[in-house]
């Protein structure tokens, strides 16, 4: 059944668990995302991105998203749209019947320059105003994701986004939390502790102590009610990139945020995981592999049957590492 964010995390605060959010374009990914959520009995988080909805259309993803709320109704499933640009964007969602929005107003409407303090506590209080009313969730984000040891933000082709951001951009202020919070009265909020989005986050393997895992606790001590994001915390797999390496790929060298480190944020009040980069990988790596271990087949639900294999088994790691599973 559908529920909002803020009943899923708080159950999750309650009983010191993790959800990953999965973000959703198409059948075959909220097909892993159910198949392994009804297999591990968890709770589960779809978000869709405005990518997904200029790639599927609005109707289509939110039939997808439906269709899963039907095929499993015992299972709390929040339909949340990720990286809201305005609150024209987020009124658009929750006219649509997401039970979730992010009003992302650490980011100009542009989505890609850091914008003021001020105008972040504006257009977030502005969304959560609207979506309280109707008893739907609001993520808030505070800070600038980007890697603490490249100051970059992360992009999907790993050639680096506007430049450097700087050490205070990339680590969120609880203080200032404290107060976004007081103001907005959003339900959760994403904070910036040094990952990025994208396959790209580090060059090198990481050796723990990735995540600024001190501010966290920081923060969390300062605003215990309310429930941490956390957004580009996909692993990267390394046998995924192997494969997508062996049947013909070029992703090159690159490491993503260790899963022990996602479970000791999740120890200090991290509730949300945001995962796509992951799913991304398995997806491709799958199909690259079936593609050329069947060279005679022109029958796409083989390919996409085995790429929905490789998300699933994504998804059920992430469920049981982030003791999701169980709890639904
Ligand atoms: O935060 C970004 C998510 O990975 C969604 O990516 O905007 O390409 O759908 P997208
Ligand atoms: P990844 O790119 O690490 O999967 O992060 C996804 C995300 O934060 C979506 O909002
Ligand atoms: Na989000
Ligand atoms: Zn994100």
């Amino acid at each position: 059944s559908l529920v909002s964010l803020r009943q899923l995390l708080d159950h999750a605060a309650e009983h010191g668990y993790g959800v990953p959010a999965f973000n959703v374009n198409n059948m075959e990914q909220i097909q892993s995302i159910m198949q392994a959520a009804h297999e591990v009995d968890s709770p589960v988080i779809v978000q869709a991105s405005a990518g997904a909805r200029s790639y599927a259309g609005e109707p289509f993803l939110r039939h997808l998203i439906l269709a899963a709320i039907e095929q499993y109704p015992h299972i709390p499933i929040v339909m949340h749209q990720d990286h809201g640009a305005s609150p024209a964007v987020c009124q658009r969602s929750i006219r649509s019947g997401f039970s979730s929005v992010m009003m992302d107003g650490s980011l100009k409407e542009d989505m890609k320059t850091p914008s003021t303090y001020e105008y972040n506590v504006d257009v977030t209080s502005r969304v959560v105003d609207m979506a309280h009313a109707v008893g739907v969730s609001v993520e808030g984000e505070l800070g600038c994701l980007g890697s603490l040891e490249s100051g970059m933000a992360g992009e999907e082709d790993g050639s680096g986004a506007e430049g450097k951001l700087s050490h205070d951009q990339l680590l969120t202020d609880p203080e200032q939390a404290a107060d976004f919070v007081k103001k907005t009265k959003v339900d959760a909020l994403a904070i910036a502790i040094g990952t990025s989005h994208g396959a790209y986050k580090f060059s090198r393997p990481p050796t723990g102590d990735i995540l600024a895992i001190e501010r966290i606790k920081e923060i969390h001590k300062r605003i215990p009610d309310t429930h941490l994001v956390m957004h580009g915390s996909s692993s990267v797999p390394q046998d995924w990139l192997k494969i997508i390496h062996e049947f013909g790929g070029d992703i090159g060298e690159t490491y993503g945020v260790p899963v022990e480190e996602i479970q000791e944020g999740i120890k200090h009040g991290v509730r949300k995981v945001n995962i796509d980069t992951d799913l991304r990988l398995a997806i491709t790596g799958a199909i690259r592999r079936s593609l050329a271990k069947n060279p005679k087949n022109f029958d796409p639900r083989k390919f996409l049957k085995d790429s929905v294999q490789a998300g699933k088994d994504i998804c059920k790691a992430r469920y049981e590492a982030f003791g999701s599973a169980g709890k639904a």
